[in-house]
């Protein structure tokens, strides 16, 4: 198994990489980065980290072997390739905001890819997620189900750990669900919100919960403000998750950015949704039960999805 990370010079990127590495499933991570010029000088941020990471290895207990490089020969017939390539949010940007930088950006890179890799997978990582997705989808020529988004396990994921520490749980009790866009439009579902299957309302009350879900619906906006930039450890565990579990085949259910043709009423368009993550990608989009409210709101988010792709098209 060989998976490549793009923009593994960078902090989701190089974070993707060493999870994946300290995960144990691979035989090989391929890390690409530019070359980066500076006062004279060049740097090879993705040869650095790959080769910091690989130096964990003896103490980590990993075979996976990470390599750095800044050529696309090197990620030749790669199983899964991670995007994770583009510029980050800055305080007052929106994910929206990176659209023109960004789209360019993952074209180029996802065509590089595919001229190595003809049938690999695609797991993309750079905002704003669900264009970026259908923008490597158009680019790479591959099946719907081979190119998917990274937003929903990290969204419930903050989800998750926000309700942990109210409730003084384990997170790893919680189980939620979260659809549509990444961005203020999420589409977080109490209703499918449980502590070990039990309803998420026998634990706290509405007004305690609705507060919840509004600081996950600005949760990575929350760590812009924090940081100056934009999180990683968080989004690159959640793709290194996807990445594990089409590799190992594994069927979980996850809520990824997956393209839609008609289910949920919704078509031409990557958006957050529950599906089943295996070999060879999204092997099913999985239809739940919404009520009127929570489809009110899933179209919502999506329209805001398909004003975007109408900027993206207009903008190509
Ligand atoms: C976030 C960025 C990665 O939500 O979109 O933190």
């Amino acid at each position: 198994m060989k998976i490549t990370v793009v923009g593994a010079g960078g902090n989701v990127g190089s974070t993707v990489a060493l999870t994946i590495a300290q995960r144990d499933f691979a035989k090989e991570v391929v890390a690409v980065d530019l070359e980066i010029k500076k006062d004279d000088k060049s740097f090879f941020p993705s040869k650095g980290r790959a080769l910091d990471q690989w130096q964990t290895a003896p103490i980590l207990n990993f075979d996976t072997r990470v390599t750095g490089t800044v050529s696309y020969e090197d990620t030749a017939n790669s199983d899964i390739c991670v995007i994770t390539a583009g510029l980050p949010r800055r305080p007052g940007m929106s994910r929206d905001d990176l659209l023109s930088a960004n789209m360019g950006i993952v074209k180029s890179v996802t065509e590089n890819l595919v001229k190595y890799s003809k049938d690999t997978i695609i797991v993309v990582v750079s905002n704003p997620l669900d264009l970026m997705t259908y923008v490597a989808w158009k680019a790479s020529g591959l099946p719907a189900s081979k190119v998917v988004g990274m937003a929903g396990i990290l969204d419930t994921a903050r989800y998750r750990a926000f309700l942990a520490e109210e409730l003084n749980l384990s997170p790893k009790d919680i189980q939620a669900l979260i659809l549509g866009g990444h961005g203020d439009s999420m589409v977080p579902l109490p209703r499918y919100t449980t502590v070990s299957g039990i309803p998420v309302s026998h634990f706290i009350g509405e007004e305690k919960l609705n507060a919840i879900i509004e600081r996950t619906k600005s949760g990575g906006g929350e760590l812009v403000g924090l940081m100056g930039t934009s999180a990683w450890y968080a989004p690159g565990a959640a793709a290194a998750q996807m990445v594990e579990a089409i590799a190992l085949d594994q069927n979980r259910v996850f809520p990824c950015a997956a393209y839609l043709d008609g289910e949920f009423g919704l078509k031409d368009l990557y958006v957050g949704v529950p599906v089943l993550l295996g070999k060879g990608g999204v092997k099913q989009i999985i239809e739940i039960d919404l009520d009127e409210q929570e489809k009110a709101l899933l179209h919502e988010s999506a329209d805001h999805v398909r004003k975007g792709l109408e900027d993206l098209k207009r903008l190509s």
